[in-house]
């Protein structure tokens, strides 16, 4: 199966909000797939599909050590968040090279519908819990480098628009 092409921090798509996914059908079971082994092949813990140019409400996330747990959110939605925050150093398949802190809700719950269409409520804290928020931000068109300061951001534009260019030379 093919991989997917990740589009990359500041390409205008990836602040599209997604909609919906309507079916758990063999078009959505056949996204998930390649998403997954778009993530795993780029050694990603989540990837939404945002960051592949399909605009609808699916993440795929994998924080085990293993790399053989994945977990699959469809139409997610947090239902309960931790007051107790967290802040950790974040990266982004979308914004290669880049890490920095952010601070999230260190334990968060979310009703979802697993790659077969059955709802599902996660509980998850930690590093799944970060991943989760973050992936789940991608589906509002929000990159992590937006929670930095202008200045940060604005340093990580350029670096990637610089590394652009040098790939089209290259
Ligand atoms: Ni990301």
């Amino acid at each position: 199966m093919a991989l997917l092409p990740i589009l990359v921090y500041p390409d205008p798509r990836l602040h599209t909000v997604a909609r919906p996914v309507q079916e758990v059908d063999a078009r959505v079971k056949k996204l998930v797939a390649q998403m997954l082994e778009t993530m795993y092949d780029a050694n990603g813990i989540g990837l939404a599909a945002t960051q592949v140019d399909v605009h609808e409400r699916l993440v795929v996330v994998d924080v085990s050590d293993e790399r053989n747990q994945p977990l699959v959110l469809i139409n997610p939605e947090i239902v309960w968040a931790s007051a107790e925050k967290q802040v950790s150093d974040e990266g982004c398949l979308s914004v290669p090279g880049i890490y920095d802190g952010v601070e999230r809700a260190q334990a968060v719950k979310i009703k979802a519908l697993d790659e077969l269409g059955h709802p599902r409520t996660i509980e998850a804290e930690g590093t799944l819990a970060v991943c989760i928020q973050h992936e789940m931000d991608h589906l509002l068109g929000k990159v992590f480098v937006e929670y930095l300061s202008p200045l940060k951001r604005n340093r990580i534009k350029t670096k990637m628009l610089k590394a652009r260019r040098e790939t089209v030379r290259a």
